[in-house]
């Protein structure tokens, strides 16, 4: 019997702003899961948000890319989309790129991480969720985590993870993917991952071909033409055994990495691990925030949450943060705390560059010396 888990998200409306969520939006998605829990299309599920994205996490027997489910999570994004109106919430409906459901919410604008597995002995599964950013802020934590033996200690004295892993990545812009095994192609695999805005890692396997990670994709400025709000992505990672420790898994974000976000997703900033309610971007709209939620599923019930970075050994992560933040705010307006030119082409930069076109002159040819 395999076991679905999926997170669904959608960023129905914001409150107050793009900073948080409004608590009748949670309370309305958990009444609507509730229901479906109740008609058995649901095993179990949790109701959270991070920023301003509204998160659901549900275990079902159907598989990933269901159509039920799926039509499920747009249906409950939806609902809430109604409350966002009443309420005339910030942006009600940002990420419902169309009106009418199409059979998958892939390249709709919510954004989806899946995986089907047996559950283990014992299933350890963490959450992240991420506000302010986009889905290549996964590409350094997921290479830290399942590659890096200076991380994962696993790598190096446990017998079950010293064969390495094997990388699924996406070309995003090309709609192409690749697989590397790791330690072998640890060169090959960073040459792409290291443009994290171009090439997403989609997937972590054993060398069995077991899934351990899967991260949402979605570029939401790219399916829409223009900006419409980053991505804000999410990962699920299983853990223990095979598979990298808890504290393997968290280790990485004790590192301040700078992402693509913040601001009108036009600016790179540092990611600041929190716990859920401290997941409310204010300070210029940030600083880019992820939250980790970790589980232990047990015949497809989510024993949990435990909020893994409510932990005061994030706290130094924290304050590292906010001094790179203040250093990066003081650039205002030039790189590379503003996104390079080729990224601000799906912001609304453009159409200020429209207004002044004609204002460029053309310079007189240089003379040319022979
Ligand atoms: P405990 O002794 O607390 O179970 O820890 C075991 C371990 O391997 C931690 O990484
Ligand atoms: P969200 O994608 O979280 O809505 O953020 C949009 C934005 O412009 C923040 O300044
Ligand atoms: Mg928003
Ligand atoms: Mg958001
Ligand atoms: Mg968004």
């Amino acid at each position: 019997e395999k076991l679905t888990l999926s997170v669904i998200k959608a960023d129905v409306g914001g409150f107050v702003g793009h900073s948080a969520i409004h608590p009748d939006l949670i309370d309305t998605a958990r009444m609507a899961l509730e229901e479906a829990r109740q008609k058995g299309w649901l095993i179990d599920f949790h109701v959270t948000a991070c920023g301003d994205d509204l998160q659901l996490i549900m275990t079902h027997s159907r598989g990933v890319d269901d159509v039920e489910i799926h039509h499920l999570a747009w249906q409950v994004f939806e609902r809430c989309t109604a409350i966002a109106r009443k309420l005339k919430l910030y942006g009600a409906g940002q990420d419902l790129l169309t009106d009418a459901f199409s059979g998958n919410v892939r390249g709709m604008g919510p954004g989806v991480a899946e995986m089907e597995l047996h559950e283990r002995e014992s299933e350890p599964v963490i959450i992240f969720m991420a506000d302010k950013t986009s889905a290549g802020a996964w590409n350094l934590p997921l290479f830290r985590m399942f590659a890096d033996p200076f991380n994962t200690a696993g790598l190096v004295i446990s017998p079950s993870m010293h064969e390495g892993f094997r990388f699924e990545v996406h070309d995003v812009k090309q709609h192409k993917r690749i697989f590397f095994d790791t330690p072998a192609e640890m060169y090959d695999l960073l040459v792409f991952i290291g443009a994290s805005g171009r090439y997403v890692i989609k997937a972590v396997y054993t060398r069995d071909g077991e899934i351990g990670a899967v991260s949402s994709t979605q570029r939401l400025a790219l399916i829409a033409g223009k900006y419409v709000g980053k991505d804000d992505p999410v990962c699920i990672v299983r853990s223990q055994g095979k598979f990298p420790a808890v504290g393997e898994v968290l280790e990485p974000f004790t590192m301040p990495h700078i992402v693509e976000g913040w601001m009108r997703g036009s600016h790179y900033g540092p990611l600041m691990p929190v716990p859920v309610r401290q997941a409310t971007p204010s300070r210029f709209d940030g600083p880019p925030r992820v939250a980790a939620l970790g589980f232990q599923l047990a015949n497809g019930g989510l024993i949990g949450p435990r909020d893994l970075f409510d932990d005061p050994g994030f706290d130094e992560v924290r304050r590292q943060v906010n001094v790179l933040a203040d250093q990066l705010r003081r650039h205002g307006a030039f790189e590379p705390h503003r996104l390079p030119m080729d990224e601000m082409e799906y912001t609304t930069l453009p159409q200020v560059m429209e207004k002044l076109a004609e204002r460029w002159e053309a310079l007189p040819d240089e003379p040319v010396s022979v």
